[in-house]
């Protein structure tokens, strides 16, 4: 396929597992793509990878600074923009509520809703300027539905949603579309970060226990994320907006 000649995305948290993934799809179907990342030398390893199709920009996404310089790094190279991924989250701590370290709590909002906030406020009205665009924000199952133990990333992926929603409705008149991609347990760092935090004897167990509870029995790959990343960053889902998109196996449908 090449649904993204002639477009040009960002993707925010590109050097992780999800937005690697995506980045790799975006450039095999035809799209040039600006790299944001908080890591320097895995930005610098995937652009030569991926080559003259792709730059790269160190940000960091809860800077609306960084975020305006991701953005005129994109347009001072390509004139403008059509899709981006805001994709880049932290997945905090595994504690209970009333041991939740508050500085951690702020943190985990600070990247993965003030991160998404910049993105929306800064390349909205970029979007709309030149006919409209494609945004497409990672949250998660959740942002769905709670887990114990996880209240701050679970508060920001719900907040992303409601955020997603009226930005949405803002778009709309703009050809600005406006989406969530809801993943379950993806094979990435992320989730190894996790299991160790669940259980450091054995965080194998914790894998194949959280796989087993998932109705399709396994977590997802960052491909299958990619996949709708994609299908949400196209012209194919040009009536998609203000949407949530589970990828997970049917662990949200219980
Ligand atoms: N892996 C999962 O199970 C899963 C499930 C649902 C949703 N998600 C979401 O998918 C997104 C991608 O996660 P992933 O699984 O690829 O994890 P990952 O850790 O591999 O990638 C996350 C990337 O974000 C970058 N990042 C972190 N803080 C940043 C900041 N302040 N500014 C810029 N970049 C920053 C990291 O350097 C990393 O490269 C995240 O938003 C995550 O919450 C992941």
């Amino acid at each position: 396929m090449s649904r993204f000649i002639d477009k040009v995305a960002i993707i925010t948290g590109a050097a992780g597992g999800i937005g690697s993934a995506a980045a790799r799809r975006l450039v095999a179907e035809g799209a040039r793509v600006m790299l944001v990342d908080l890591d320097e030398s895995a930005l610098q390893e995937l652009s030569t990878e991926l080559g003259s199709a792709t730059r790269w920009c160190r940000a960091d996404v809860s800077n609306a600074d960084d975020c305006q310089n991701y953005l005129q790094q994109t347009l001072d190279n390509w004139e403008k923009l059509d899709v981006l991924l805001a994709n880049a989250g932290i997945e905090g701590v595994v504690k209970p509520l009333h041991e939740y370290p508050n500085e951690i709590f702020n943190k985990v909002m600070q990247v993965n809703v003030h991160g998404v906030w910049n993105a929306l406020q800064q390349a909205m009205p970029v979007m709309a300027k030149t006919g409209g665009g494609s945004i497409v924000i990672t949250s998660s199952v959740a942002g769905l539905q709670g887990a114990a133990g996880m209240s701050a990333y679970v508060t920001s992926k719900h907040a992303v949603v409601g955020l997603m929603r009226s930005a949405a409705i803002e778009g709309a008149p703009h050809n600005v579309r406006v989406n969530t991609v809801n993943p379950a347990p993806i094979e990435t760092r992320m989730m190894r970060s996790l299991e160790r935090e669940m259980s450091a004897e054995n965080p194998e167990a914790v894998h194949d226990q959280l796989g087993q509870a998932i109705p399709f029995g396994r977590y997802g790959s960052a491909e299958e994320v990619a996949s709708m990343l994609l299908y949400l960053g196209s012209e194919d889902s040009s009536y998609c907006t203000g949407g949530t998109y589970t990828v997970d196996g049917a662990m949200s449908s219980g």
